[in-house]
């Protein structure tokens, strides 16, 4: 029998130490008069696996701090908080939680009907029953955060994620469990086509045989699915927690602003308890073919190795390295460009022209003596 509540792990923490940063600066922007382009701003958050909002030795859950976190928010009365401006959707499948959550909603905000937004906790399927709760509820009107946050089947379809981004402003998190990726064999083919829109789009995926890679290919490999979708940016990121085991993050947003506000909270976790992000891009500090060169340098950080591969593919200005950076790496910002390039001057790892002064139109490339290094010819 599965337990109503069970211990919260680590990653856990680290997550919703994460959603609670994104959640406070999201609700002030997203009902921000004209922010979104929507003239009267509306939104609707949807946590689909809410869980039983109370973990073991009482921590808070997802929906309840989500709750709290919007109710006592210190630009509350600001938000014109209404019921017919919020909607926050919480969906439980296994009944015993879901009537656990409804009871300590109730019991710690008071009964639903006179909460100043709309809260909703369905007991339901959240692969099969999201998007008719949408309708129902008049949703895709308007923005949408999504948190998908299962454990090891995200069960969540690709149309209904498809959907969500047709709607501008609107945002998912996914987040997958390191089990996901080893019991992937167990999975069934027909929910895997359901997830990534077709077999063709997963099964180079599970043609990696490394076990090092797995978890990077699939992780990529919903990345793109969220692009295919219709967000403009993606970021994908494992999130490490001090002790115990990490857990992956996927978040598809159309807009620059929402990428920028998921790094200035995860900036601003980042350490918290010992927890951090990486990039699955890197593989601790070395890329393939390139250990002379890092070898050389004292610092084999994320940032120069993210670098030094983008730049791999061609120079770039300082201002492009920003915005990729932003935009393609899962936690560096736009201005962490100009000062990763003064590093790698300095070490001599990359030339810029003109010399001197590092401008934003500066143009960065690989130092000649290291690009020849990676060509073995
Ligand atoms: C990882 S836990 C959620 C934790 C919670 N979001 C939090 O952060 O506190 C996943 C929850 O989803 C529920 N669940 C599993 N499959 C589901 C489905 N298809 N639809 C809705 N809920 C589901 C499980 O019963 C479990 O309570």
């Amino acid at each position: 029998m599965v337990a109503l509540l069970w211990k919260l792990e680590p990653a856990t923490a680290a997550k919703h130490r994460l959603y609670k940063r994104y959640l406070d600066a999201w609700w002030p922007i997203m009902l921000q008069p004209n922010h979104t382009g929507y003239r009267r701003p509306r939104v609707t958050y949807v946590d689909a696996f809410a869980g039983p909002g109370r973990y073991e030795d009482g921590e808070d859950g997802s929906p309840v701090f989500a709750i709290e976190r919007l109710l006592t928010h210190s630009a509350v009365g600001r938000m014109n908080l209404s019921r017919d401006r919020v909607t926050m959707l919480f969906i439980e499948r296994d009944t015993a939680r879901w009537r656990y959550l409804r009871e300590l909603v109730v019991s710690r905000f008071g009964p639903l009907e006179r909460l100043p937004v709309r809260v909703e906790i369905r007991n339901a399927d959240a692969g099969v029953d999201t998007e008719g709760m949408l309708t129902e509820l008049d949703a895709w009107r308007a923005p949408i955060l999504a948190v998908f946050d299962s454990w090891g089947n995200v069960n969540v379809p690709y149309d209904l994620v498809r959907r969500i981004a047709g709607v501008r402003s609107s945002e998912v998190i996914t987040t997958f469990g390191p089990n996901w990726f080893s019991r992937r064999e167990t999975l069934n083919t027909d929910l895997l086509d359901v997830v990534f829109g077709g077999r063709s789009f997963w099964q180079p995926a599970d043609r990696e045989q490394r076990p090092d890679e797995r978890w990077r290919t699939w992780l990529d490999t919903y990345r793109s699915a969220l692009a295919r979708a219709g967000f403009a940016f993606q970021l994908q990121f494992e999130v490490v927690p001090h002790t115990g085991q990490p857990l992956y993050l996927v978040f598809g947003t159309g807009s620059e602003k929402g990428v920028e506000v998921m790094k200035d909270a995860m900036w601003n976790v980042d350490g918290d308890g010992g927890m951090s992000f990486r990039d699955p891009r890197t593989r601790g500090g070395v890329p393939d073919g390139q250990l002379d060169l890092f070898a050389e340098i004292q610092q084999t950080d994320e940032l120069t190795e993210l670098l030094t591969q983008r730049l791999h593919e061609g120079r770039a200005t300082v201002h492009e390295l920003g915005g990729w950076l932003l935009c393609e790496t899962a936690r560096w910002r736009r201005t962490h460009a100009r000062a990763a390039v003064t590093a790698m001057r300095d070490a001599g790892l990359v030339a810029l022209t003109p010399h001197g002064r590092i401008t934003k139109q500066a143009l960065v490339e690989l130092h000649p003596s290291r690009r020849a290094r990676r060509d073995p010819r």
